[in-house]
């Protein structure tokens, strides 16, 4: 009797399609995919490094500092051509480029291993997630708050709103709105913890009504809240769009700082000042 095998081989092109369809997820996390682009790069140079020992070549062994700086070399244009054919952003080619090479730098004036630890970990409270969200914390200026200021006046001069600061980084936005406004609820929400941290500490220094509360503004529910302002990144606007419209009532308005919605409707655009960017206001219906 002849048995048949239930499972088919993939074929090149579903292979292909699927090689494909992982390097479309991993261009969401970009900086996972740097990783893996260094770390790959990283096991050619050593197999390389290790049949090179095996050949004879006097000119390298003569001068061991060309030697690791040749093979530091190879890693960051190997590096960078993986991450062009792989279809990485040009900022992520030339940061493939210049890793090795700072870290070849900083391997030579020999710098204590305590000082990359602190820094990971101050870069780790200040960015935490970011690698995740592609949402780095940069601060808002004061044209930015006395526009939004200006917009809630308008819009209710004398009726109290709440209104959140989806990602609020160090708190200044939510405190001016805070103090311009006193009979608001004024909230912010941040998902690194040194920025809220240092929200609360200042929040309470000023004795400012404003709220801080640390945790992913994707928690929460849009509902409660008359106003929702976002400075965020363009990688994030897509799903805060589909939330926004799915949650928020009738008559609230989401407001984005810099960056547009392309699914969404046209919006309301206020221009901040010359050279701050502009708040994109959407209305619900
Ligand atoms: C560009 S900063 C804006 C800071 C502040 N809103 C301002 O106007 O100065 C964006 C902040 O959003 C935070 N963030 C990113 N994703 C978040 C999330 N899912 N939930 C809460 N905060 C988030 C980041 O940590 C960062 O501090």
């Amino acid at each position: 009797m002849q048995m048949h095998s239930q499972h088919k081989q993939p074929s090149l092109f579903e292979n292909v399609a699927w090689s494909a369809r992982v390097l479309q997820a991993l261009n969401k996390t970009p900086a996972l995919l740097a990783l893996l682009v260094q770390g790959v790069t990283l096991g050619l140079i050593w197999l390389y490094a290790n049949l090179w020992n095996e050949i004879p070549n006097p000119l390298f062994k003569l001068d061991l500092t060309f030697y690791i700086f040749s093979l530091v070399l190879l890693q960051s244009m190997i590096a960078t051509t993986i991450a062009t054919c792989v279809g990485m952003a040009v900022w992520w080619r030339w940061i493939h480029f210049f890793f090795p090479i700072a870290l070849w730098m900083m391997s030579i004036v020999q710098v204590p291993s305590s000082v990359y630890l602190l820094g990971f970990i101050f870069t780790l409270a200040l960015y935490w997630t970011t690698f995740k969200t592609r949402v780095p914390f940069y601060p808002s200026r004061p044209a930015v708050w006395q526009a939004l200021f200006q917009y809630m006046q308008q819009r209710s001069a004398h009726q109290p709103l709440r209104m959140i600061d989806i990602g609020s980084g160090l708190g200044d936005l939510s405190m001016y709105i805070a103090q311009k406004r006193p009979n608001d609820v004024v909230e912010g929400i941040e998902i690194a913890p040194l920025p809220w941290l240092i929200s609360k500490v200042r929040s309470r220094i000023k004795g400012s009504n404003a709220k801080f509360t640390i945790g992913n503004y994707e928690k929460l529910n849009f509902a409660d809240y008359d106003i929702v302002f976002a400075y965020l990144s363009p990688a994030a606007m897509p799903n805060l769009w589909k939330k926004a419209s799915q949650e928020m009532r009738k008559g609230s308005v989401l407001i984005s700082l810099e960056f547009d919605i392309p699914e969404a409707l046209p919006p309301q655009v206020i221009h901040t000042g010359k050279s701050t960017p502009k708040l994109f206001v959407w209305r619900m219906s």
